[in-house]
C-alpha cells in the first residue's frame, strides 16, 4: 500500500441479498487514522458496508479495496491475512461465554497461531502479558481469569476491544458496539475506542445509532439511507436538517 492511500476503498459497490438491493452504487474512501461514524436508520446498510470492509462479504458489483487490495481478487490465505490487519467489535460482543477473559483475548491471536499453538492455549494460556498488558488498557486488568459470563454488557464489551487490542490490527470496525449497554457504559466504551484508535494511529469506523456519540467522538459523519450515502461530511458541517432527512419516514 502506497503512502497516503487509503484504508479501505469502495468503487462502484453495490450489495444485493436475493433479490433485495442492501447497498447501491457506493463509491467511498477512509484514510489511516480517520474516525468515521456511519448513522442512519434501520435496515440502511450499515452492517453490510461494514461486513464488505472487513471482507465476511463480497460485494455483488463494485470493487472493495482493503489496504491496497481488491478483496473479490484475493485467495483465502491472502484474504485471511488481510482480514487480521481488520480488527471487528460487534453489538453481541461476539465472546464466548464458558471461557476465560484470557482466552477470549488470546482469540486476537488466532489469525497468527497455529491451531496447535491455539489448542495449546486453551489448557496453558500463552502470551498471558500481552493479554494483560490488553486488559489494563481498557481496565480490566483484574478479570483475567474471570469467567467471561460472570461479566456485565459493559465488561465484555471492553474484553472484545482487549480481543482487538491483541490482533493489533491497522484498522478497527465497530457495529453498533454499544447497542446493548447503558448511557453510561455507552460513553465509556465511545472514549475508549475514541482514545485507543487515537493514541495508536488506528482506523476507526463505526455504525452508530446514537447520533449524539456521532457528533461528540468521530470526526467524519457517513449518513447511509436505503443503502445510499446521504451525506459524508466532517462533523462540524453535519446540521439538524441533514439528519431530520436522514431519518425522515417513508421515501
Ligand atoms: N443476511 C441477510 N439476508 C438477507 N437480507 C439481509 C441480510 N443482511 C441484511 N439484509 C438486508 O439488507 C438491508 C441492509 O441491512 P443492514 O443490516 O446492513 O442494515 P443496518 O443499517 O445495519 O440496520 P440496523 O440499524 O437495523 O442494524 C436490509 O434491508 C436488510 O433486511
Ligand atoms: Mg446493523
Amino acid at each position: 500500500m502506497s503512502p497516503g492511500a487509503p484504508i479501505f476503498e469502495l468503487k462502484g459497490v453495490t450489495h444485493q441479498f436475493g433479490g433485495s438491493v442492501a447497498l447501491s452504487d457506493i463509491n467511498l474512501q477512509i484514510y489511516p487514522g480517520e474516525q468515521v461514524a456511519l448513522i442512519g436508520p434501520s435496515g440502511a446498510g450499515k452492517s453490510t458496508l461494514i461486513r464488505l470492509c472487513n471482507g465476511t462479504l463480497l460485494p455483488s458489483q463494485g470493487e472493495v479495496w482493503v489496504l491496497g487490495q481488491n478483496l473479490s481478487h484475493l485467495r483465502t490465505e491472502a484474504l485471511r491475512q488481510t482480514q487480521q490487519k481488520i480488527g471487528t467489535i460487534y453489538q453481541q460482543f461476539q465472546l464466548v461465554d464458558s471461557l476465560r477473559v484470557i482466552h477470549n483475548v488470546n482469540a486476537g491471536h488466532l489469525g497468527r497461531w497455529s491451531f496447535f499453538k491455539a489448542l495449546t492455549s486453551l489448557v496453558w494460556p500463552l502470551e498471558v502479558e500481552t493479554a494483560r498488558a490488553a486488559l489494563a488498557q481498557v481496565g480490566m486488568a483484574e478479570k483475567l481469569y474471570a469467567r467471561n459470563d460472570e461479566l456485565s454488557g459493559g465488561q465484555q464489551q471492553r474484553v472484545a476491544l482487549a480481543r482487538v487490542l491483541v490482533q493489533d490490527p491497522l484498522a478497527i470496525l465497530a457495529d453498533e458496539p454499544i447497542a446493548s449497554l447503558d448511557p453510561e457504559r455507552s460513553r465509556e466504551i465511545m472514549d475508549l475506542l475514541r482514545d485507543l484508535s487515537a493514541k495508536t494511529a488506528k482506523t476507526l469506523v463505526s455504525s452508530l445509532h446514537a447520533v449524539e456519540f456521532a457528533h461528540s467522538h468521530y470526526q467524519r459523519v457517513i449518513g447511509l439511507r436505503q443503502g445510499r450515502i446521504l451525506f459524508d461530511s466532517p462533523t462540524d458541517q453535519v446540521s439538524a436538517g441533514m439528519i431530520e432527512d436522514l431519518y425522515r419516514l417513508g421515501r
